[in-house]
């Protein structure tokens, strides 16, 4: 089996820390050259220096805010010039829990400007080097919502299946260039954001930190959160040249907590 990416160049974004992070040490275990984007450059720069670089590779990082669509061009456009890249992750931060009904209708404007109008401007312009490579890998970090919504995550369930749909779409158009476009649905992954998670809801309900977190790992049939380099695993396999003939797929990595097929 081809895992190996050796000359391919990936954009990582959301990579300082989390399901980005293990993504990007994954696809430079694998041989391809990193470019890390978020906005934390301590963060992004201490990941950047530990990386495996065999073969005189540059990782290299970009600290800005994605949801300045003007930067995230400039920043990423500006890497072109160091060569195409063939392989994105295209991975932020999620929206606010709440119910769908009290959210503000900003909120859902919001998330759609940062999930999908700043994703689809970025695809714009890596689409014509994946082209002339003939190599595209796009995929999608997304949530198990996009199979069955997820209680109290209104305005993330609404988000996560337009872009699950974008990318379907995508993937019959693209399929002919040689791009393959796929959503990873991570579940329950242990990354600062689940941690602050549990935090909040122990703190809400009066229990332990251990209490909420028993409690949720009792209803996953691994009875386990993921750990991100999981997650990364299923990435590293999608982006590899092994990984083809599989595109237009939502990929769940929730120890089999999703209860849908
Ligand atoms: N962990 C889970 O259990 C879980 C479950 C289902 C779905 N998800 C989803 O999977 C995705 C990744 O999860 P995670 O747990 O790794 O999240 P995380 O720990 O919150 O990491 C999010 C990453 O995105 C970056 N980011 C956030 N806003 C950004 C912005 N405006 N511009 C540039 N970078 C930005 C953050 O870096 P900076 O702060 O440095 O910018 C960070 O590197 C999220 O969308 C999350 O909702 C996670």
């Amino acid at each position: 089996m081809n895992l190996d990416l050796t000359g391919k160049r990936a954009l990582v974004c959301g990579a300082s820390q989390g399901i980005g992070e293990a993504c990007a040490r994954q696809l430079a275990e694998q041989g391809a050259e990193v470019l890390l984007l978020a906005r934390s450059a301590e963060r992004l720069q201490a990941i950047v220096d530990s990386l495996p670089n065999s073969g005189g590779r540059r990782h290299a990082l970009l600290a800005l805010d994605a949801n300045d669509r003007e930067a995230l061009l400039a920043g990423v456009g500006a890497e072109l010039a160091h060569g195409d890249l063939h392989i994105w992750i295209n991975n932020t931060g999620g929206p606010a829990p709440g119910p769908a009904n009290t959210a503000a209708p900003e909120a859902f404007a919001a998330a759609f400007t940062q999930h999908l109008v700043n994703a689809q401007a970025l695809l714009q312009l890596l689409l014509p080097g994946m082209r002339r490579a003939g190599y595209g890998r796009i995929l999608n970090v997304l949530s198990t919502s996009v199979k069955q919504p997820i209680a109290n995550l209104g305005v993330s369930n609404t988000i996560r299946a337009a872009v699950a749909n974008w990318a379907k779409t995508l993937a019959s158009e693209l399929g002919p260039d040689g791009i393959t476009v796929n959503n990873i649905l991570p579940g329950l992954t242990r990354t600062p954001r689940l941690d602050s998670l549990v935090a909040h809801m122990a703190s809400q309900n009066g229990r332990t930190v251990e209490q909420v977190e028993a409690a949720m790992q009792a209803q996953i049939p691994l009875r386990r959160f993921a750990d991100p380099a999981e997650f990364a695993n299923v990435a590293g396999f999608l982006a590899s040249p092994a990984a083809a003939y599989v595109t237009g797929i939502n990929v769940p990595v929730d120890g089999g907590n999703t209860g849908s097929l």
